[in-house]
């Protein structure tokens, strides 16, 4: 089979195109003349979010009737998904389904006998890795060994893309997303530390920290994060694995400093309690994603943050 999609990919689906994430794949693909479906329910994307040029089905994963436009295109990015990690212990029912047998039903669309599809990639976490008592970059060969539910149902996930793609001779590649943050992430109490900082702060509130602030969190930029799908779409993968991070490490004490200043607020952060399913440490060996598909974040956080805060959040 011919792996070289650089040129030959016309259509690509984005299931998730309408959210944070899922809408800078969208415009990346769009500004290579790909023709986009996007694939999402809008629980928690939003309409607007999807560039004119795109086709939005509003639709859920779970439904059996968006196997055809699945199936219709060359190259499918699957980023629907249920993401908040905190409250996956309280819908651990409702985010499995979504997050495993909705990813099922994605592959079930790309892997049927009439299906176009060539290439799979799927947005993974890195809540599927162990924690790691050293404050030290890991590689994709980690211990997998999730601490949330959320991190349980991305493996799983990965586990069937890689089965299934493989038995249907599509190449696939599986990105494992750190810490992802830039503009227009929707406020949720659960999701991107750096919104929610940023947000409490400009309501004159100090936000809380969990914990005592030293864990240490790789940040990457949206931007870096869709340059890494648009990459991974271009090169053979071969159903391999990439941590998608910058390599640098953060302290959450160091963010909230950051946004602070960026914010001109001058209270302290409230501590409250560690909360299950958080990591100690989890920072990106990027190695193999720079190797494999030239991925080549550029954004720095401490350089970007100020600029980021301009357009995080709000309604
Ligand atoms: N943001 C991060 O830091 C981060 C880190 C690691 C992995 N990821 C992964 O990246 C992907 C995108 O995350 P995001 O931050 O853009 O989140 P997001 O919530 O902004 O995007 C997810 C999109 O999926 C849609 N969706 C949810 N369930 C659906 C369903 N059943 N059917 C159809 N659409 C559905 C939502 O409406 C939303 O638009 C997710 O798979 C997430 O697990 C994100």
């Amino acid at each position: 089979m011919d792996r070289d999609l650089s040129k030959t990919v016309k259509k690509a689906c984005v299931t998730g195109g309408a959210g944070f994430i899922g809408s800078q794949v969208v415009r990346n693909l769009l500004a290579r003349d790909i023709d986009v479906v996007v694939i999402d329910n809008l629980s928690v994307g939003r309409r607007e979010n999807v560039p004119a040029a795109a086709t939005l089905v509003e639709a859920d994963i779970l439904d059996s009737a968006v196997m055809d436009d699945i199936a219709g295109c060359d190259a499918v990015f699957h980023l629907a998904a249920r993401v908040a990690i905190r409250s996956s212990f309280e819908f651990v029912v409702e985010d499995t389904t979504a997050n495993v047998v909705g990813t099922a039903n994605v592959l079930r669309g790309a892997t049927r006998a009439d299906s176009r599809v060539r290439k799979f990639i799927l947005a993974s976490s890195m809540a599927v890795y162990a924690d790691s008592p050293q404050p030290t970059p890991i590689s994709e060969d980690y211990t997998l060994q999730p601490v949330s539910p959320y991190g349980v149902s991305k493996l799983a996930a990965e586990m069937l893309v890689r089965q299934m793609c493989d038995q249907s001779g599509i190449d696939s590649a599986v990105l494992r997303l750190f810490n992802t943050y830039g503009r227009g992430q929707a406020l949720s109490p659960y999701v991107g530390v750096a919104t929610i900082f940023a947000n409490a702060m400009r309501e004159g509130r100090a936000p809380s920290i969990f914990g005592d602030g030293e864990q240490r969190r790789d940040f990457i930029h949206v931007e870096d994060v869709a340059q890494g799908f648009i990459n991974a779409m271009l090169h053979p993968t071969e159903g391999k694995v990439f941590n998608i991070g910058s390599g640098q490490a953060l302290t959450v004490n160091q963010v909230y400093s950051a946004i602070a200043q960026a914010l001109n607020f001058d209270q302290p952060p409230v501590y409250a309690e560690a909360v299950p399913g958080e990591l100690r440490n989890s920072i990106a060996d990027n190695s193999r994603a720079r190797q494999t598909i030239e991925f080549n974040p550029k954004h720095v956080f401490a350089d970007t943050i100020a600029g980021v805060l301009e357009g995080v959040g709000g309604s």
